[in-house]
C-alpha cells in the first residue's frame, strides 16, 4: 500500500459488511482516518482496533443519524473529506408482490438517508473548500432486473441524486460520483447466489465469466477518493466484468 489517502479523513457507512468492510479495510491501510457505520455489530477480527479507525453502531435512517455521524467524525478526528453512502438493502419483489412497506424500506435505507447524511456533512466540507461523495449504486442504476422493483428504483435514484449532487457541489471543490458495481459476492447478495440458476445467469452475463469480488469495488471507490480521480464528478462507474454490454 502506497498511503494514497494519508491525511485523509472517510465515513462509510455500511462499513460492517461486503463492499463497505472491503473500502473500509482498504482506505485504513491507505492511510485514511475512517469513521465506519452499521446497524449491526462489527466483528472484531474484520476490523482491528486502530487509532486510526472508530466505529458507530447505528440505523442510518433514524431521524438523528446524519447529525450523529457528523459529530462522531468531528469529535474522533476534527474533519471529513470523504463520505461513501454505502449501506443498501435489497428486497425483492415485483410491482405486484413489492409491499409498500418494503418499498418505503427501501427507499429509506438507500436514498433518503444518502441525502440526509450528504446535507449534514456538506457545510464541514464546504467550509474547507474540499470534499469527495460516493454513492453506491447498481448495474441496476441503469437497467431493470427482475423482481427489483424497489431495489433498481432506488438505484436510479442514487444516480439522479448523485449528479444532482455533482451540478451543485463542484463550485466548492466537492465531487459526487456513483459505484456501479454487478453481481458482487457478499452477505447481501449471497441468498441470492446459493441458486445455481441465479449464479449462472450472473456468471453468463459477465464476459469475464465469474462474480465479482467486494476489494475489486473498493479499488474503484479507492479511485474516486485520490486526487487522480480530482476531475472526474458526475460519473457512474461500473465494476461489473462488462455486464453492462449484455444487458
Ligand atoms: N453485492 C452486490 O452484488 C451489489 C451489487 C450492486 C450494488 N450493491 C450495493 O453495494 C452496497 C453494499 O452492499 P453489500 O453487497 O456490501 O451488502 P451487505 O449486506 O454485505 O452490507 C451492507 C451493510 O449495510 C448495513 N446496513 C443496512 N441497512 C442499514 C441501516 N439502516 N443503517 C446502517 N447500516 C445499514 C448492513 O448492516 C450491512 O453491514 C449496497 O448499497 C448495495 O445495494 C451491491
Amino acid at each position: 500500500m502506497t498511503g494514497q489517502l494519508a491525511g485523509k479523513t472517510a465515513i462509510v457507512t455500511g462499513g460492517a459488511s461486503g463492499i463497505g468492510l472491503a473500502i473500509t479495510r482498504l482506505y485504513l491501510a491507505e492511510g485514511a482516518e475512517v469513521l465506519a457505520v452499521d446497524l449491526q455489530p462489527f466483528d472484531a477480527a474484520d476490523l482491528q482496533a486502530s487509532d486510526k479507525l472508530a466505529r458507530l453502531l447505528c440505523d442510518i435512517t433514524t431521524p438523528d443519524a446524519a447529525d450523529s455521524i457528523v459529530a462522531a467524525v468531528l469529535s474522533r478526528f476534527g474533519k471529513v473529506d470523504i463520505l461513501v453512502n454505502n449501506a443498501g438493502i435489497c428486497l425483492p419483489g415485483t410491482v405486484e408482490d413489492q409491499t409498500p412497506e418494503s418499498w418505503l424500506r427501501t427507499m429509506e435505507v438507500n436514498v433518503t438517508a444518502p441525502f440526509m447524511i450528504t446535507r449534514a456533512v456538506l457545510p464541514h466540507m464546504k467550509l474547507r473548500g474540499t470534499g469527495r461523495i460516493i454513492n453506491l449504486g447498481s448495474i441496476m442504476s441503469d437497467f431493470g432486473g427482475p423482481s427489483l422493483c424497489a431495489y433498481g428504483t432506488s438505484k436510479h435514484a442514487v444516480a439522479g441524486l448523485t449528479k444532482s449532487l455533482s451540478a451543485d457541489l463542484g463550485k466548492f471543490g466537492i465531487t459526487a460520483n456513483y459505484l456501479q458495481p454487478g453481481a458482487i459476492m457478499t452477505p447481501l447478495a449471497a441468498p441470492s447466489m446459493s441458486d445455481p440458476a441465479f449464479r449462472s445467469y450472473w456468471e453468463e452475463k459477465a464476459p469475464v465469466g465469474r462474480i465479482g469480488e467486494a476489494h475489486e469495488v473498493a479499488a474503484a471507490a479507492l479511485f474516486l477518493a485520490t486526487d487522480a480521480a480530482s476531475y472526474v464528478s458526475g460519473a457512474g462507474i461500473k465494476v461489473c466484468g462488462g455486464a453492462i454490454s449484455r444487458f
